[in-house]
C-alpha cells in the first residue's frame, strides 16, 4: 500500500521521543574470541564495531519502558492519557499475553488498548501507520508506538553469520495531533515468498517446540543472508522512491535520512542509489548493530538528541526485514502539540 496523506485535515506527528539500550557492550574483539570472525571482516561487511546485549533478567518490556517513559516525558503526556500503546517487536517477552500490556500496566497507562505487532524490522514503520491511521480517523488521540527488541536470546551464538549482526535495545515515540509538520506519506508491503530466508522455524503452532527442535536449534534465528541482502538492497530503493514520488516530493527535498540499520553496505547501496548524500544519512549502526524494530525509533531520539532533527526537516526512513516486509513513512518534523 501507498499513500500521499498531506492532504488529509488532521496534522498527526511525533510528539516526544525516547531511547534505552543495554549497558552491557559486545565487540568486535570479543566476538573474535566466540566464532571463527574478525574485525575487518565485520567491520568491512557490515559498519558494526560493537552493539548491545540485554542482561540475563532483562526482557523486551524491561528495556520498551524507560524508552516508553523518556518518550512520554518528552511530549508532555501523562501516561493515563494515552489510548493505544503499541509495541513493535520479535523478541516479545513471551507468545502472549502481549508485551505491550505489560509496559502499559507498568506505565499506568489504564486507558490504553495495547498490543504486540510482529512484521520484523519493519514493525516500527507498521506501527507509525497505524498510530496515524487511529489518530487521524478520531479513534485515538495520543499513541505510543515502541520497538523493542532482545534479539541477543534468540541469536544462535554459535552462527558467525547471524550472531556479529544483531544487538538489543528499544526506542518509543508517541504519536498525536501537532500543530505543524507531520506525517506526509506511507508506503508498507510484503513478500511472504522469502519468508524462509529469515526465521524462527520452531515454537509456533507450525512447529511446536520439542526436545528435537531445540536440539536442531529451530528455536534461534536462521538466515540466508545473502538472500535477505539481495532483496534488502532492492526494496531499501523502491520503497523509498516509490513514496516520495507518490508524495510529489524530490530526493532534494529530503532533510534527513533514517534507514533501518541492517548494514552499512545496505544503507550505502540505498542512498547511493536514492542519490541521497552522505551528510543526510543518520547512522549508530557501528555502535548498535541491526536492532530490528527498535533500530528506526532508537535513531529518530538519537538524531534529536543530537540536534539533526529539528521543527521543520524533512524525513524519510525506510524497514526493510523478516517476512519479508518493508515499509518507508515521509515526514516534516513537528513543533509541538495541537
Ligand atoms: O534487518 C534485516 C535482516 N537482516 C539483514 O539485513 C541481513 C542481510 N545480510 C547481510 O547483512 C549479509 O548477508 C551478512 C553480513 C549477514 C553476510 O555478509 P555477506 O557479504 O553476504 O557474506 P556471505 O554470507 O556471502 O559469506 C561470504 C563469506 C563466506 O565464506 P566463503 O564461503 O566465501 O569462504 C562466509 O562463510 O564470508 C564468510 N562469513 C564470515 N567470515 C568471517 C560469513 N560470516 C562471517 C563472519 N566472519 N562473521
Amino acid at each position: 500500500m501507498k499513500a500521499n496523506v498531506s492532504g488529509n485535515g488532521t496534522r498527526v506527528g511525533i510528539a516526544g521521543v525516547g531511547v534505552y539500550v543495554p549497558e552491557r557492550v559486545l565487540t568486535n574483539a570479543e566476538l573474535e574470541r566466540m566464532v571463527d570472525t574478525s574485525d575487518e571482516w565485520i567491520t568491512d561487511r557490515t559498519g558494526i564495531k560493537e552493539r548491545r546485549i540485554a542482561a540475563e533478567d532483562e526482557a523486551a518490556s524491561d528495556m520498551a519502558l524507560p524508552a516508553a517513559r523518556q518518550a512520554l516525558e518528552s511530549a508532555g503526556v501523562d501516561a493515563g492519557e494515552l489510548d493505544m500503546v503499541i509495541v513493535a517487536t520479535s523478541t516479545p517477552d513471551m507468545l502472549f499475553p502481549a508485551t505491550a500490556t505489560v509496559v502499559a500496566e507498568q506505565l499506568g497507562a489504564n486507558r490504553a488498548a495495547a498490543y504486540d505487532l510482529l512484521a520484523a524490522c519493519s514493525g516500527f514503520i507498521y506501527g507509525l501507520s497505524q498510530a496515524y491511521g487511529s489518530v487521524s480517523s478520531g479513534v485515538s488521540r495520543k499513541v505510543l508506538v515502541i520497538g523493542s527488541e532482545a534479539l541477543s536470546k534468540i541469536v544462535n551464538w554459535e552462527d558467525r553469520g547471524t550472531c556479529i549482526l544483531f544487538g538489543d535495545g528499544a526506542g518509543a515515540v508517541v504519536v498525536e495531533a501537532v500543530d505543524g509538520g507531520g506525517f506526509l506519506g506511507f508506503e508498507l508491503g510484503a513478500d511472504g515468498s522469502g519468508g524462509g530466508d529469515l526465521c524462527i522455524a520452531a515454537g509456533g503452532s507450525r512447529n511446536p517446540t520439542t526436545e528435537q527442535t531445540v536440539a536442531d536449534e529451530l528455536h534461534l534465528i536462521q538466515m540466508r543472508g545473502p538472500e535477505v541482502f539481495r532483496f534488502a538492497t532492492r526494496v531499501m530503493v523502491s520503497s523509498a522512491a516509490g513514496l516520495l514520488e507518490e508524495c510529489g516530493a524530490a530526493v532534494d527535498d529530503v532533510d534527513l535520512y533514517v534507514p533501518h540499520q541492517a548494514n552499512k553496505r545496505i544503507i550505502d547501496h540505498a542512498a547511493r542509489n536514492l542519490g541521497l548524500p552522505p551528510e543526510k544519512i543518520f547512522l549508530n549502526i557501528h555502535r548498535y548493530g541491526n536492532t530490528s524494530a527498535a533500530s528506526i525509533p532508537i535513531a529518530l531520539a538519537e538524531a534529536v538528541a543530537e540536534g539533526a532533527l529539528t521543527a521543520g526537516k524533512r524525513v524519510l526512513m525506510t524497514a526493510v526485514g523478516g517476512g519479508f516486509t518493508w515499509g518507508s513513512v515521509y515526514m516534516t518534523w513537528s513543533e509541538g502539540r495541537a
